[in-house]
């Protein structure tokens, strides 16, 4: 069980920090949460991604990749980054003359056989990469610590043992920090994205940059008295989530600030905008009929409004 195996750790070294304990709450082999036990979820069981809710979303995407690959003469060869079950992947192969659609997905058991589509584990497998490197939340589902403000002090929120139950407890922080908490307030710090972005940059060579994520920028996020660390399970949101390891969605809102920072070494002509703004450029309206009443109000009053599209170009392009 995962309580053991956390427990264990727990031991051997005192504590374990936040962002060691979401990677083994979400990844671990055996018992993490995308590892075991949201591919078992049926789509949309734990909580809606856009491409699970509806193709519409997927409809928009392609839209925007066509008119992208024409007007800058981009080749048609996708890689998407944390494809999870794949509907993205089907709907934009569905749509679009793709030449080659390459999926990286860590969670082995999400890793389905798609028509048309390679799935590999980790960026090591790819070569060198020109063409769309595109993601629908994917940054949001990297490790994070929890950092708050107390007393005019940084501390970080890590798990330790009190008898055989695990808590939460504050240990003094000193680390980076991209985006400072005000007082009494809390901050989540995703870790791992600039080694991955840096490894990814380093295969791919020329092209277009798209993620869709939920988030916000640091002004309003340093001010979160709660943070907004969350944990989901069958659509509930749940506050003991430490009764639900490798059961429920562990996540947080990304620093698009931070994200766009790191992403401005790498592309050139970055651009942020809310979902809504993109969906209503790209004519979504085109692509709904009148029985998709809630599709539209999810996708572009709730997902609109807390969703996020940052995009970007990869190496010169001409036209
Ligand atoms: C919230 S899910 C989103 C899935 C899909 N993009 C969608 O919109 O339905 C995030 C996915 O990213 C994968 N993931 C997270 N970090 C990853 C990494 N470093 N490399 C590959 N996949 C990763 C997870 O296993 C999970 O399937």
């Amino acid at each position: 069980m995962l309580k053991e195996v956390i427990r264990k750790e727990v031991e051997r070294e005192g504590f374990i920090t936040f962002d060691r304990f979401t990677e083994l709450c979400l990844y671990h082999p055996d018992f993490g949460y995308y590892t075991a036990e949201r591919v078992k979820a049926l789509p949309g069981e734990d909580f809606f991604t856009a491409p699970e809710l509806s193709p519409v979303f997927g409809k928009v995407v392609a839209r925007h990749l066509e008119k992208i690959s024409q007007e800058k003469g981009i080749p048609l060869n996708i890689l998407e980054l944390g494809g999870g079950k794949g509907f993205l992947a089907k709907d934009l192969l569905e749509l679009l003359p793709v030449e080659t659609y390459l999926i990286l997905e860590k969670s082995e058991v999400a890793r389905k056989v798609i028509p048309g589509v390679k799935v590999v584990g980790s960026l090591e497998e790819i070569e060198e990469f020109s063409g769309f490197v595109i993601s629908n939340e994917f940054f949001d589902a990297f490790p994070f610590k929890r950092i708050v403000k107390r007393g005019g002090k940084l501390y970080e929120v890590v798990i330790t043992l009190k008898g055989s139950e695990l808590k939460e407890e504050l240990h003094p922080y000193s680390g980076n920090l991209p985006c400072e908490p005000e007082e009494g307030c809390e901050y989540s710090l995703f870790i791992g994205w600039e080694e991955f972005l840096e490894e990814l940059f380093r295969k791919f060579k020329r092209g277009y940059f798209l993620t869709f994520d939920y988030g916000s920028s640091c002004d309003s996020l340093k001010v979160r008295k709660s943070g907004t660390f969350r944990a989901f399970s069958k659509h509930t949101l749940i506050d003991n989530y430490l009764e639900f390891l490798g059961k429920a969605d562990l996540t947080s809102s990304v620093d698009f600030g931070y994200l766009r920072k790191i992403l401005e070494g790498h592309l050139v002509n970055v651009s942020l905008e809310p979902l809504s703004t993109f969906l209503l450029k790209e004519g979504v309206e085109r692509f709904l009929s009148p029985e998709d009443v809630v599709v539209a109000v999810t996708l572009l009053v709730d997902m609109g409004r807390k969703f996020w599209v940052l995009s970007g170009v990869r190496g010169a392009y001409r036209r």
